[in-house]
């Protein structure tokens, strides 16, 4: 039965595509079976699968039950994915309709949770209905914030919409806050600011490993595929297996 955790973040360019990609990408190199969801209407994750933004059939159809997991789901060299589209708008406001609003999505993976180790989504950076749904679809939650950034100031209110998620039936666990684009020279500073404030102000967990700046990561994107394929060496590669390795531990 799947572990199913959502990548998640109210602001953008905070690297919840990159982490889904790629914590995928090394729990499929350790021999798990993972399906990735794009949630996010940018589709930046489908374009990873070569997958145009105007799909027309997308993970909106699949959770309106228009259309079968086995025909919109894609099969990649490492992972499968239910892709996302522009057109997920569309289906975002026909949920927004719907009696059960909130759980679609959940009800629609129970079904095919067995073939899978790991489910990992990718959230949109807002809090809405698609992001409401992962959250009620998922087990865990991690939470990517840029080092050398204020992205950190934002998390409290993520948090408190977890935990009022939470009352509200969801059940959703942190598994961790996860630090990206980190330069060694920012260890000082950063240990005193983000990590210090997190850890003190909230109480929550940081994964011990940190991503550092990577353009592998970039590149890797472009060539459709996670970093565990396109340069198996580098620090990215090394840094996202950590976590992933960290994740394993808590689990
Ligand atoms: N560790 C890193 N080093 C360098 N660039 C990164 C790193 N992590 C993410 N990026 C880049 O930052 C940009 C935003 O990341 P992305 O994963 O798309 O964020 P989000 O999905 O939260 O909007 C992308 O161009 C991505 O390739
Ligand atoms: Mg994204």
């Amino acid at each position: 039965m799947a572990i199913v955790i959502a990548i998640t973040n109210n602001k953008g360019g905070v690297g919840k595509t990159t982490t889904t990609l790629n914590i995928g990408g090394a729990l499929s190199m350790l021999g798990k079976k993972v399906l990735l969801i794009d949630l996010d209407t940018q589709a930046n994750l489908s374009s990873c699968f070569g997958l145009s933004t105007n799909q027309e059939s997308h993970v909106g159809n699949f959770i309106l039950k228009e259309i079968e997991f086995k025909d919109v789901m894609i099969k990649g060299d490492e992972m499968d994915l239910i892709p996302s589209s522009k057109f997920l708008i569309e289906s975002e406001e026909k949920i927004a309709s719907k009696t059960r609003r909130e759980d679609m999505l959940k009800v629609r993976l129970n079904s095919i949770k067995e073939q899978y180790d790991y489910v990992l989504i990718d959230c949109p950076p807002n809090l809405g209905l698609l992001t409401i749904n992962a959250v009620f679809a998922s087990n865990y939650y991690i939470a990517p914030i840029e080092a050398g950034t204020f992205s950190y100031l934002g998390i409290g209110e993520l948090i408190n919409k977890m935990n009022e998620l939470n009352e509200y039936g969801a059940g959703i666990k942190l598994l961790g806050i996860m630090i990206i684009k980190y330069h060694e020279k920012m260890r000082d500073t950063m240990k005193k600011t983000i990590i210090t404030s997190i850890k003190n102000s909230l109480g929550l967990n940081v994964f011990n490993n940190y991503v550092r700046v990577d353009g592998n990561l970039d590149k890797s994107q472009l060539k459709r595929m996670s970093i565990f394929k396109y340069s198996p060496n580098s620090n990215a590669a090394i840094d996202y297996l950590g976590i992933t390795n960290e994740i394993l531990g808590k689990l």
